[in-house]
């Protein structure tokens, strides 16, 4: 058996409750991950659902470690990163990418789409001269099916289906093996989510990659999904193959979450239309 790309085990994140702050002293911490296992195969496509609060988010900072958890391990290809501090990281960060729910505020307004893109490349390729990055940037474009003449755009001159595909762009900007994609089509309306998850199927199968897709819709990750998590209150609650949890969730909370999603847009075959046109608007 190959071992998995991403091995976590124990892993917890407390943070600060800033509710129940004292005038004095310290705020008293609040558990986000209760103790978290999980192993991720390499080119595996994991749903991570769960309600507001359980802790998907967390789970996806911990993964990429933008945050440093509390106690655990998180052994990526065969490395136990959780202690590690930023010097140590650093290599690694090209690898592991994230991609943000609301391209609207990740996305610098002051920023060209092409000087979005080629930032990362600034910063973790030294070699390339600057026609080099651009070029890069242009083909970016090209994969995530956006006109080159966004390069010279800005973020409020395109529409949120393509906004996206500017985030997940910069995300793939340097090559990553594994991708945490955190509620990246919520807020965008059917037609254009459709089309976002398409491009990532595509682009998973292209390059290779491993994906932890967040949601709070079933819906949506039954479409990239081989395998999904449940999380409730910072635990995992219910995991299994896509399919079996959707025709016999075992967990109460499951059934509730599967019985709160609209599923019939999918059941009509909406995903697979075709996706040659990036025509979102
Ligand atoms: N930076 C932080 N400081 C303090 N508490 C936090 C922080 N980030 C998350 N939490 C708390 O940790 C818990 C889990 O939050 P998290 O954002 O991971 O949930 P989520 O499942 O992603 O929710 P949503 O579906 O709303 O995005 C919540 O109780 C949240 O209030
Ligand atoms: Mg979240």
């Amino acid at each position: 058996m190959t071992p998995p790309l991403y091995r976590i085990r124990g892993l917890r994140v407390a943070f600060p409750d800033r509710s129940r702050k004292p005038l004095f002293g310290a705020a008293p911490m609040v558990e986000a991950l209760k103790g978290v296992d999980l192993d991720i195969a390499r080119g595996a496509a994991l749903g991570l659902v769960g309600e507001s609060g359980s802790g998907k988010t967390t789970i996806g900072r911990a993964m990429l470690r933008l945050i440093r958890p509390t106690a655990g391990e998180l052994v990526y290809d065969g490395v136990d990163i959780a202690d590690w501090d930023e010097d140590r990281l650093h290599p690694l960060r090209a690898r592991l990418q994230m991609i943000f729910q609301d391209p609207q505020s990740s996305l610098n307004p002051r920023l060209t789409i092409g000087t979005t893109l080629m930032r990362p490349l600034e910063a973790l390729l030294r070699d390339g001269d600057r026609a080099g990055r651009r070029r890069r940037a242009a083909e970016l474009l090209d994969i995530v099916g956006l006109p080159r003449g966004f390069l010279r755009r800005y973020p409020h001159e395109l529409s949120g289906g393509q906004r996206q595909r500017v985030g997940i762009a910069r995300a793939l900007a340097l090559d990553p093996e594994f991708i945490v994609a955190d509620e990246i089509v919520s807020g965008l309306d059917v037609s254009t989510q459709a089309q976002i998850l398409l491009l990532l199927r595509q682009l998973r199968a292209e390059f290779n990659l491993t994906l932890v897709f967040i949601s709070h819709d079933l819906s949506v990750v039954r479409v990239l999904c081989d395998d999904v998590v449940v999380l409730s209150g910072g635990e995992i609650v219910e995991r299994g193959a896509t399919a079996a949890i959707f025709s016999a969730p075992q967990h109460p909370y499951t059934r509730e979450l599967l019985a709160s999603v609209p599923l019939p847009e999918i059941e009509h075959g909406w995903i697979m239309a075709d996706s040659s046109g990036s025509s979102d608007t």
